[in-house]
């Protein structure tokens, strides 16, 4: 992780994230945020999966498309908002052709939260969404259960707010925990939009 050149904007900051290292075993391409400088509300998820390291964009696999569906339940344009992961690299293992994401533990959440943070004071949006626990690890700097911190919250100088990631719903056994499950993260959405209005 480079920490001596101080990026100057999100475009050079990109630049170093691009050139430096993986922290974690895997993907060897970093997935940038994307979305405009100035949105109002700025989406951190976990890392990129097998999908986004694929593509080079952040949400666009299983997890994305859930994102965009509830996006749209909450009436949040997507392309308004600037979407991001805390880890920008996909970690994973190799088991034969399958490539199996593996969660980054919290030595390299800390280490890739420098970025995370500069990226957030470039783009400089109203409140920043925790999407999942490590997501809120990256930005509170501690270990966050997500049932007891769910809603408002502060992440340093941003307002922020804590909400399950959407891959929690794809985890859910049956139909009906995962309509409710949706239904809460749908309203947590709408929450935060207003928030950030
Ligand atoms: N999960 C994440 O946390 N981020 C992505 O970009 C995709 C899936």
């Amino acid at each position: 992780m480079e920490r001596e050149r101080v990026p100057a904007n999100l475009a050079e900051l990109n630049d170093i994230i691009v050139a430096a290292k993986p922290m974690v075993h895997g993907g060897h391409k970093a997935v940038l945020g994307e979305g405009p400088i100035g949105a109002p509300l700025a989406f951190v998820g976990e890392q990129p999966g097998d999908q986004e390291d694929r593509q080079g964009r952040p949400f666009v696999g299983p997890a994305g498309r859930l994102l965009d569906q509830a996006l749209e339940a909450a009436g949040v344009e997507r392309t308004s908002t600037y979407v991001t992961n805390a880890v920008k690299h996909f970690k994973y293992e190799q088991r034969g052709k399958r490539r199996i994401h593996q969660k980054p533990t919290v030595g390299e959440v800390k280490h890739y939260r420098w970025w995370l943070i500069k990226e957030l004071e470039f783009v400089h949006p109203h409140l920043v969404v925790a999407l999942g626990a490590t997501a809120a690890l990256a930005l509170t700097g501690t270990t966050v259960t997500i049932g007891r911190a769910r809603g408002p919250a502060q992440f340093g100088p941003f307002r922020g707010y804590i909400t399950v990631h959407p891959s929690s719903l794809l985890r859910q056994t049956d139909e009906h925990s995962r309509a409710v499950a949706y239904a809460a993260f749908v309203r947590d959405l709408r929450n935060a939009a207003e928030l950030a209005a």
